[in-house]
């Protein structure tokens, strides 16, 4: 990560507190899916533009690009979901609070991946005490966060398996925790540091970042995220926020 900012920067950031660097991270991930938007849409435009100029010109070559140009569509529609998603997630720096529901957004996000948890046989529960204080969070940013943890917790497990998502609030000491847990084979205790840093997988396909904006989004709200063994040896992930009262970073 060091070496990653330092070029793309070009500074030394080796002597930078390590949320200095992370806040640099951050910084230069929304502005490289800022920069690659606007070539993106310059391309969809052209294409558009291309496509009407072969239906003038030629229509029976028209017919026979369809399918590419249908292609083409639809692969610079979905890089430019991808970049709109890593602008808005890369840099969670400033929180939108609202007064929220909890146990909306944890049902929110059970319904949104269950479909496909049941595919593989895992069972996502929930245990969420009836009388909860609303909470003051940023409702997208809580979501995302869950979202992250769910599915990690799903590929965690693989086949046949349980989550659970666990919501409790002390309102007296002021917070209030959503856990995930998962009967998946854990995080080894050497590793249980380094997941949390940007670019650390050991998926194949893992982009490494989930669960540092996980991080990065209960920082941006005054909370932390951890994670633990459960007692079978699978992972518990805890983001534990403040109940009210978020701290905002700019
Ligand atoms: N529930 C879990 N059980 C066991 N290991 C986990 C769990 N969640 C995360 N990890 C470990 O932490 C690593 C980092 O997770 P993170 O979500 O940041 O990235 P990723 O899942 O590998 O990739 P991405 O989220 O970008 O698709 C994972 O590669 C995995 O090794
Ligand atoms: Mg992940």
């Amino acid at each position: 990560m060091e070496k990653l900012l330092t070029a793309a920067l070009g500074q030394d950031v080796t002597q930078l507190a390590a949320e200095e660097k992370q806040r640099l991270l951050s910084r230069l991930l929304a502005r490289l899916a800022h920069e690659i938007r606007n070539p993106l849409s310059s391309l969809a435009i052209h294409v558009q533009l291309l496509e009407e100029d072969m239906t003038q010109a030629a229509p029976p070559l028209k017919a026979q690009a369809a399918g590419r140009f249908e292609i083409i569509r639809s692969e610079l529609h979905r890089l430019e979901n991808l970049m709109r998603q890593y602008l808005s997630l890369a840099a969670p720096s400033s929180v939108d609070l609202q007064t929220v529901e909890v146990a909306e957004v944890v049902r929110y996000v059970c319904e949104l991946l269950r479909p496909e948890a049941a595919e593989r046989g895992i069972e996502i529960a929930m245990d969420i005490p009836e009388a909860l204080p609303p909470l003051t969070v940023d409702p997208g940013q809580l979501k995302q966060a869950l979202i992250n943890l769910v599915i990690n917790a799903i590929q965690a497990v693989e086949r046949n398996g349980r989550i659970e998502i666990i919501v409790r609030a002390d309102p007296n000491a002021g917070t209030f925790s959503l856990q995930v847990c998962d009967n998946g084979p854990g995080v080894p205790r050497e590793r249980k540091s380094a997941i949390f840093e940007p670019f650390f997988t050991t998926k194949p396909e893992g982009s490494g970042l989930g669960l540092w904006i996980v991080q990065q989004i209960a920082t941006a709200h005054g909370g932390a995220v951890t994670v633990d063994d459960t007692a079978h040896g699978g992972a518990a992930f805890t983001l534990q926020l403040p109940l009210r009262g978020a701290k905002i970073h700019g």
